[in-house]
């Protein structure tokens, strides 16, 4: 098990974390009074918060399972967060109980929770780094252990890139150079398009709780498809990618500023 068996760096509650935040707001437990105290703070600027996430975690499940049913048998998820289930091992091996998942994550609660549940899932099927994206070196190495680059990966920063400042497209490139022709590369992240004024006081809030935020317009996500193939239908507010019925009757509660897309490297 990849990474899981590192001793475990010390959990902060003297300070939010954005694993723990996501985690209130997805109704997990695995969060504390500090993480509330942001999560509710930001909730009162942006009411779309919790429908956000759910709808965020629901475009996960079908941006792998599309993936999955593309082929992909390889899957490398970067800042995956505390398990929330259906987790995405779990989608990519229902569709293909062979896929091997590697996570990855900077956050030592993730990785308190990874090794439990890694534990309880099948040996050598998915594995877990303690890495932090901004040093691609440290995901690379250890993932390369599981996955084979020479062959096809579906790479996930899933509402990861807003907590990363111009650095992410030099990161982003630096990843998909790794990736076979054939990779998908699966991203979502939080716009001001749709209410600049609320997701500027939420990005306050995150600010000054000590997590750097940087929500990006629609021309600034979608720079980071540049050089790959763009599946349908684009880059586009998460619940309207693929859409299943559940997010149809999302979206008439109304659009969650989080853009979603996935690409192909061809
Ligand atoms: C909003 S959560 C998203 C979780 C999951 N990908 C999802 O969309 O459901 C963001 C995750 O990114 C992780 N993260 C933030 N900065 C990171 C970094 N520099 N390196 C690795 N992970 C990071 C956080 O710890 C958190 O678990």
């Amino acid at each position: 098990m990849t990474g899981s068996d590192a001793a475990v760096p010390a959990i902060d509650t003297s300070r939010p974390h954005p694993a723990r935040v996501y985690d209130w707001w997805l109704g997990g437990k695995d969060n504390y009074p500090v993480d509330e105290e942001l999560a509710r703070r930001i909730l009162a600027v942006d009411g779309t918060v919790v429908r956000g996430a759910r709808a965020n975690r629901r475009f996960m499940h079908r941006a792998v399972r599309t993936a999955a049913e593309a082929g992909i048998r390889q899957f490398l998820d970067i800042g995956t967060g505390i398990p929330t289930e259906p987790n995405l091992h779990q989608v990519a091996q229902e569709v293909a109980p062979e896929s091997k998942v590697v996570y990855a994550d900077n956050d030592p609660i993730v990785l308190r929770h990874a090794q439990a549940l890694l534990h309880s899932t099948p040996e050598g099927a998915t594995h877990y780094v303690h890495a932090d994206v901004r040093d691609p070196d440290t995901v690379l190495r250890p993932a390369a252990e599981t996955l084979d680059f020479s062959q096809p990966v579906a790479l996930s920063l899933v509402a990861l890139t807003h907590y990363l400042g111009d650095e992410a497209y030099g990161l982003l490139q630096r990843y998909v150079a790794e990736l076979a022709p054939g990779s998908f590369v699966i991203l979502s992240q939080v716009t001001p398009d749709l209410s600049p004024e609320a997701i500027e006081k939420a990005a306050e809030q995150f600010r000054r709780s000590g997590t750097p935020f940087f929500p990006r317009s629609l021309a600034e996500f979608s720079r980071f498809f540049d050089g790959l193939e763009l599946l349908g239908p684009g880059v586009i507010p998460v619940s309207g990618w693929r859409p299943g019925p559940e997010d149809v009757a999302a979206q008439a509660e109304g659009i969650v500023p989080v853009y979603s897309g996935v690409a192909r490297k061809v």
